[in-house]
């Protein structure tokens, strides 16, 4: 991998949050584009910290991150929207904007994408069937179960097939059947051209798919390869 590949190249990224301790230190990363990648790491081992500085949320203390090769480790508020609108997001809080039923919340970035409405009734609906949500599409995120409301936050982040995916934890609240789903949305996204990151604590999750991790230990990246490499150390299936 050269580093002009990557859609994502973090380059001794430190993360402060206003004057506390460090949470991030020399993290460095390259993403192929196109590329399919676990996060993974003890609670507080900063996966969270580290996807919002791909998100655009945040900003490295130090260090440089690189986003659809351009430079973003300084972007102003006004000069992130537009490279913000080719990532797909499911946030560890969802994110749904409260007074959006379930459906209009899917239909965001699509309306944002200026799709017309027959297109963006019938994308939003088969979506969310298939997520197994064909009965709340007019529920209120106060109205849904944390599952339901993660369930609505993963069909938002990958209804407009967004360049760059970034989901944390994504199946944290579902039952194993439904995470299974989520993943596999994920991994169609994926071939159809998608670079995706989905961070987790479910090691078991990451032995079942066959794509790399990385791994976070006390804001440092301890380990970045392919799965084969890793079975049998830190990541059990
Ligand atoms: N908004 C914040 N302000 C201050 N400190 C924060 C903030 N968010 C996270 N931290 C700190 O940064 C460190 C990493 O937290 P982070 O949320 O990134 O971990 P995580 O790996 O996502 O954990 P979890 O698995 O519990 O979601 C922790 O020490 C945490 O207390
Ligand atoms: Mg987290």
């Amino acid at each position: 991998m050269t580093a002009e590949t990557g859609i994502v190249q973090l380059e001794d990224v430190g993360l402060q949050y206003g004057s506390g301790p460090e949470v991030l230190h020399d993290v460095s990363l390259s993403l192929e584009t196109g590329s399919f990648h676990f996060l993974t790491g003890a609670s507080g081992a900063g996966k969270t910290s580290l996807l919002r500085l791909l998100y655009l949320a945040l900003r490295p203390t130090r260090g440089t991150v690189r986003l659809f090769d351009r430079d973003v480790s300084r972007l102003g508020r006004k000069q992130r929207p537009p490279l913000r609108r080719r990532i797909g997001v499911v946030s560890q809080e969802f994110g749904l904007i409260s007074h959006l039923t379930a459906a209009e919340n899917v239909a965001l970035p699509l309306r944002i994408a200026k799709a017309g409405a027959g297109e963006i009734r019938e994308n939003v609906t088969d979506l969310l069937r298939w997520v197994g949500l064909g009965r709340e599409l007019d529920e209120l995120p106060a109205a849904l179960s944390d599952g339901q409301k993660q369930r609505v936050a993963v069909a938002r982040a990958v209804i407009a097939s967004p360049d760059l995916l970034i989901a944390d934890e994504p199946t944290g609240n579902v039952d194993e059947n439904v995470a299974m789903r989520l993943i596999h949305l994920m991994e169609e996204l994926n071939k159809v051209g998608t670079t995706v990151v989905v961070a987790t604590h479910d090691e078991s999750l990451v032995g079942r798919f066959g794509h790399p991790a990385y791994v976070l230990d006390g804001g440092e990246l301890v380990r970045a390869g392919p799965l084969e490499g890793m079975r049998g150390e830190r990541v059990e299936a």
